[in-house]
């Protein structure tokens, strides 16, 4: 079956900081229906819209205490339907964030469940015996410290592989697992386009061994839950899947395995940690190593898989900040990530704010930090006696806030987010970067977004041709991609350096798009400026196309 999805670009809305539609500081689903138009016009298929349900909001909605509620911060279900509609009639489904390996401490099945160890609910949740003080076993949370959480009420522990606030739910109950397919249902009912599936490979956890990503009977469960709900239907699901290698995605992705469309893996994101450390501990990126990692998931998933093509979300710093530079070359660097992203096979996501080339946003001081991971991990490190300005300089590079900032719309106080005060400050450029600003600038980067899009829907072979990697020194990453006798060329210089570069064995037929205008280009004698990039369409020296 075609499936909706194979020729679009996805695009991420946190909406917190999307856009604020009643001057309470926080984005709403009222502010992204306002927006819906101009997402129309960047030419997206889909939003991946980050967690709107009913939450406390200790890790801003991925805490879940009713998933078939919505947030009074964001509205109401009357306008969710409202959403589904209004994107519905632009060509653009929503794609709801699935969060199922746990809840929110606030969640009915977890207050009923730590009342009593008889409570019905009880076994839908982690619980292991333990003295206070003395932990189960080792098992760490992603967000610092233990893993395990007493509680005085039932004289035991339950695990939370995130924050305590949020409980890890007991896959391994059957009945647990069939209340989770309902709720899946009810919101394919709602008529969504596809599920975003947080942390899904924690699911076949086995505590007791310390196995949390990848368990034993992680596959088996993503087979029925695909058989109990969206299995056969056109519709989107993207696991993330921070620890798959080439091999276990496919068994997740390969389109007969009964699982799911597709995998969000993050191992080209985190070519800058060191192995076995935390995101914390950066090194210089590598570009070598970020060209052999994209090269080996573009060759090993080719017809067997389908991966995600993205360089930034929620959870990471911005894109340019990362991986290009956001002073003198932030236009063309930010077009440069973009076109070397889009040129390759898999289903690219456009993260909020990417597509005008935002940037991180630096703080002086722990009082300024709202990202729970982030204080969690200061508050700790401090502990442990490390100086407050390395952590900080290592908050400014990775903190999860850089990329939640609230949107600058256009140049008015706030950048037009909100009439009230923001619930995190803006950067504080928006009075010149912001999206009024890019629209009116027909060389911005978001026209290169939008023809990046649009070239995706027009031509298959961005779509399906085969990737090859061409040799080039690591400041340079390039490739072709071929069908049906068509090659296209995709050359991008990721470094702030001229680069030369000799290509003979293509002749150049036309230049699908560059990131510098009006450049002719020779491919025997290419002179790359700074983060110089391009697709062309050539001919080979066999004489194919
Ligand atoms: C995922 C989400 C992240 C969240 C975590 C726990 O990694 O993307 O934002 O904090 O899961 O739900
Ligand atoms: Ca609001």
């Amino acid at each position: 079956m075609k499936q909706w999805w194979q020729d679009k670009v996805i695009y991420q809305i946190y909406p917190k900081s999307f856009k604020d539609s009643n001057g309470d500081g926080i984005g709403d689903i009222p502010g992204i229906i306002s927006q819906l138009d101009y997402l129309a016009d960047l030419g997206i298929g889909g939003i991946w819209l980050s967690p709107v349900y009913a939450s406390p909001q200790v890790d801003n909605g991925y805490d879940i205490s009713d998933y078939e509620g919505i947030n009074p911060d964001y509205g109401t279900m009357a306008d969710m339907k409202q959403l589904i509609a209004e994107a519905e009639k632009r060509d653009i489904k929503i794609i709801m964030d699935l969060v199922v390996n746990h809840t929110s401490d606030q969640h009915a099945w977890f207050i009923d469940a730590s009342q009593s160890k008889d409570s019905e609910y009880r076994d839908f949740y982690i619980w292991r015996d333990g003295a206070e003080g003395e932990f189960p076993n080792a098992l760490q949370s992603t967000f610092s410290g233990p893993a395990w959480q007493f509680d005085p009420k039932t004289n035991q522990y339950f695990l939370h592989l995130f924050a305590k606030e949020q409980p890890d739910l007991n896959w391994e109950n059957e009945k647990l697992r069939s209340a989770i397919y309902k709720m899946m249902n009810f919101w394919i009912d709602l008529g969504i386009g596809g599920f975003r599936m947080d942390v899904i490979d924690l699911i076949g956890k086995q505590p007791d061994k310390e196995i949390t990503a990848n368990g034993p009977m992680l596959h088996s469960y993503i087979k029925e839950m695909n058989q109990a709900t969206f299995g056969g239907k056109n519709f989107l699901t993207v696991g993330e899947t921070w620890g798959a290698t080439p091999k276990i995605a496919e068994e997740y992705s390969n389109p007969n395995g009964g699982e799911l469309s597709m995998v969000f893996q993050f191992e080209h994101v985190t070519v800058d940690e060191v192995p076995g450390e935390t995101k914390w501990n950066t090194h210089p990126i590598d570009f070598g190593a970020l060209k052999s990692i994209f090269a080996k998931w573009q060759t090993d998933l080719y017809q067997k898989g389908w991966n995600s093509l993205f360089w930034n979300n929620h959870d990471l710093p911005r894109a340019v900040s990362h991986f290009g530079n956001d002073k003198e070359y932030r236009e063309r660097s930010a077009k440069m990530l973009a076109i070397v992203l889009h040129g390759q096979q898999g289903t690219p996501y456009i993260y909020q704010g990417e597509e005008i080339g935002l940037t991180n946003t630096p703080v002086t001081s722990i009082d300024e930090v709202n990202d729970i991971e982030a204080r969690n991990m200061y508050n700790t490190e401090i502990a442990a006696g490390k100086k407050p300005s390395d952590l900080i300089s290592a908050i400014n590079q990775k903190s999860r806030d850089n990329a939640r900032r609230p949107l600058p719309w256009n140049a008015e106080k706030n950048g037009g987010f909100t009439t009230g005060n923001p619930w995190l400050p803006l950067n504080p450029s928006y009075q010149k970067l912001n999206f009024e600003e890019a629209l009116a600038n027909p060389n911005s980067i978001f026209y290169t977004y939008k023809k990046l899009v649009e070239l995706r829907k027009e031509n298959p072979i961005l779509v399906d041709g085969k990737f090859q990697l061409v040799d080039t020194n690591d400041s340079i990453f390039a490739y072709t991609r071929t069908l049906g006798g068509k090659t296209w060329l995709v050359v991008a210089n990721w470094t702030a350096n001229e680069e030369q570069l000799s290509l003979p064995e293509f002749k150049l037929e036309k230049i699908v798009i560059h990131n510098i205008e009006n450049k002719q280009l020779d491919l025997k004698a290419l002179a790359l400026q700074p983060y110089e990039a391009f697709i062309a369409e050539v001919i080979t020296k066999a004489g194919t196309k």
